[in-house]
């Protein structure tokens, strides 16, 4: 998300907390894209439902006792994973067009780019939401015979919501991977209604390591998926259409929009030592190697996928504490880059506080500091 520029009084006037209004405004405007969203979960709800009756559904191939209707929210528990996948998959392109450097086509719009990048994500995580909500009602009915009463409420609740505690087959790792992709999203991605307390720096900092988000949210889907369990054409097309991420990830990395972040401009201001010149190639290199690897896959067709016969059963990895464990690196790194960009801000903001001090004394108004006047 990139906020775009605001008029000097609006900011010095900005709230210094949550910025509730503009998360109505853009509630608001995600009604439109939010009823697209919910149509096209139920038109993957019929494609589901068709594949059921009609035999080709990997999900009854898998498990013949699903074919049931009585399991119909199973079903759109997939339909809203698949719903939310797509959503997170256009948010993210809008994202990587908008901070990437823009093309100078009529028809682009940084606003209404942004615009919509801010609707669509959160209408995703509406639709995670549901999809992880719709499992959990699933669950709680599927458990009828093992739990009684409040205790069958509680066991499904806590296996569902929360992270690592999913007791049974795939589910153990690919749940856990989709719940940290859930609970990451809803911080990184409504930062941007903190930007007034934060400052736009640290919101903007925060806001990339989304990508992760988008990341996990694959691999949940490669991992689990009974749609996408076995080698085929469809597996192999979500795997091919992380292409044009990566692409767009690697153009964004190259081309920013912003000046400040383009490593030509840092260098000429003396702002970029050679460690961070380092960081900028391993950067670059990590997004051609994960195209490389995207590539390979797609043209090996060794995806991953499972062989149909005899279900290929999988040995599960990584084991629970290595995911634990780069969670917690990765929280590290996230309030590492908050704390450092936090410090940044306050420099500036002291040093355009003593910048803009005279003026004051001649009765001018003051300067907002970088960041704030940036607000992009
Ligand atoms: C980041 C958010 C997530 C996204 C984008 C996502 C997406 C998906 C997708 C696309 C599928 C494939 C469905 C199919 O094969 O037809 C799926 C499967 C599934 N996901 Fe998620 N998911 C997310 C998080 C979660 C969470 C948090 C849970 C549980 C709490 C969950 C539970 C499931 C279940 C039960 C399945 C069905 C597996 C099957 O096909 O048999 N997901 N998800």
């Amino acid at each position: 998300m990139v906020e775009g520029r605001q008029p000097l009084r609006s900011l010095r006037n900005a709230p210094r907390k949550f910025d509730w209004p503009a998360l109505r405004a853009d509630l608001k405007g995600a009604v439109p894209d939010a009823t697209l969203a919910l149509v096209a979960t139920a038109a993957i709800f019929l494609w589901l439902v068709v594949r059921v009756e009609n035999g080709t559904s990997g999900t009854t191939q898998l498990m013949p006792m699903m074919s049931d209707w009585d399991n119909w929210t199973y079903w759109l528990c997939q339909a809203f994973g698949w719903s939310g996948l797509l959503w997170a998959y256009i948010t993210v392109i809008l994202g990587l067009l908008r901070s990437g450097r823009q093309p100078r086509w009529r028809w682009f719009r940084g606003a209404t780019v942004e615009r919509l990048h801010r609707t669509t994500s959160l209408t995703t995580i509406g639709l995670m939401f549901m999809h992880a909500l719709v499992f959990f009602v699933d669950k709680v009915q599927a458990n009828r015979e093992q739990y009684a009463g409040a205790e069958r409420f509680f066991k499904t609740f806590t296996h569902i919501w929360v992270p690592g505690t999913y007791p049974s087959g795939t589910g153990r790792v690919a749940i856990f991977v989709g719940l940290i992709a859930f609970y990451l999203a809803i911080p990184l991605g409504l930062a941007f209604y903190l930007r007034h307390r934060t400052g736009s720096r640290v919101w903007l900092a925060l806001h990339r390591f989304i990508i992760v988000v988008y990341a996990l949210s694959v691999w949940h889907t490669l991992l689990y998926g009974t749609n996408v369990w076995y080698d085929g054409s469809f597996r192999d097309l979500v795997w091919a259409l992380q292409l044009p991420i990566a692409g767009l990830l690697l153009f964004r990395l190259l081309a920013p929009a912003r000046p400040a972040e383009r490593l030509r401009s840092r260098r000429a201001s003396g702002s970029a030592p050679v460690y961070a010149v380092g960081a900028w190639v391993a950067g670059r290199l990590s997004v051609v190697l994960i195209m490389v690897g995207l590539l390979a896959v797609m043209i090996s067709g060794v995806d991953g996928g499972r062989p149909q016969e005899g279900h290929g059963s999988h040995e599960l990895w990584p084991e629970r504490w290595v995911i634990w464990a780069s969670l917690v690196l990765f929280v590290v790194a996230i309030v590492v880059t908050a704390r450092r960009q936090r410090s940044v801000r306050t420099r500036g903001t002291k040093s355009s506080t003593q910048a803009a001090k005279p003026s004051a004394n001649r009765g001018e108004t003051a300067a907002p500091s970088v960041d704030e006047a940036d607000g992009s």
